[in-house]
């Protein structure tokens, strides 16, 4: 998979604006970190890094086209707003055209906007460094690293959607699962 990930890294490069690829790296970056303290595999973590957003600039009926012809999962949100279709997208690609099976790095590319229940640790990296990454506005430094600083994964994974949730007063169905499976699990503490 290292001359795949070449083979993407170069795609990246050819179909998306420098500003992407920048939030990319600081993608990686913050994975690497966060995989690094956790204990997780990191060449996974970074493969779905640099994989996550191949498709974030793909026009928006392209990203239709190929999930109905794909055969796709398509829920009501996807069809109001197509672009949330670019992790499904390039987890598609990923297996059907980069011949790549890991299941961790699939789903973890799949899930990386809304997070999903039974997300592993590889997935909770991903969805978490996308947040967190330091280009993000949205946060201080100081809220980021209050998040970062917590006690296990599952922990910045709530935190994270606690963020969210405060940003936006509500949460897509699938995160709101995914914060009950881990509250829930007891590898999260209050
Ligand atoms: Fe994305
Ligand atoms: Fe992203």
């Amino acid at each position: 998979m290292r001359n795949g990930i070449e083979v993407i890294e170069r795609q990246n490069r050819e179909r998306l604006s420098k500003k992407r690829r920048k939030h990319i790296d600081r993608v990686r970056r913050t994975a690497a970190e966060l995989a690094e303290r956790f204990g997780i595999r990191p060449g996974p973590v970074d493969i779905a890094a640099v994989v996550h957003d191949m498709d974030r600039e793909t026009p928006t009926g392209e990203l239709l086209r190929m999930a109905k012809t794909n055969g796709l999962e398509l829920v009501r949100s996807d069809l109001d707003n197509p672009v949330l279709l670019h992790g499904p997208v390039a987890a598609w690609r990923l297996e059907n055209e980069f011949g790549v099976f890991d299941r961790d790095i699939i789903e973890a590319v799949r899930c990386h906007t809304f997070g999903h229940t039974g997300l592993g640790a590889v997935g909770h990296v991903i969805f978490a460094a996308d947040y967190l990454e330091p280009g993000r506005a949205y946060l201080t430094d100081r809220e980021r690293s209050a998040i970062l600083m917590r006690a296990t994964l599952a922990e910045v994974v709530c935190a994270v959607i606690d963020h969210n949730r405060a940003r936006y007063g509500s949460l897509d169905s699938r995160t709101a699962a995914m914060y009950q499976e881990l509250t829930e699990s007891g590898t999260w503490r209050a």
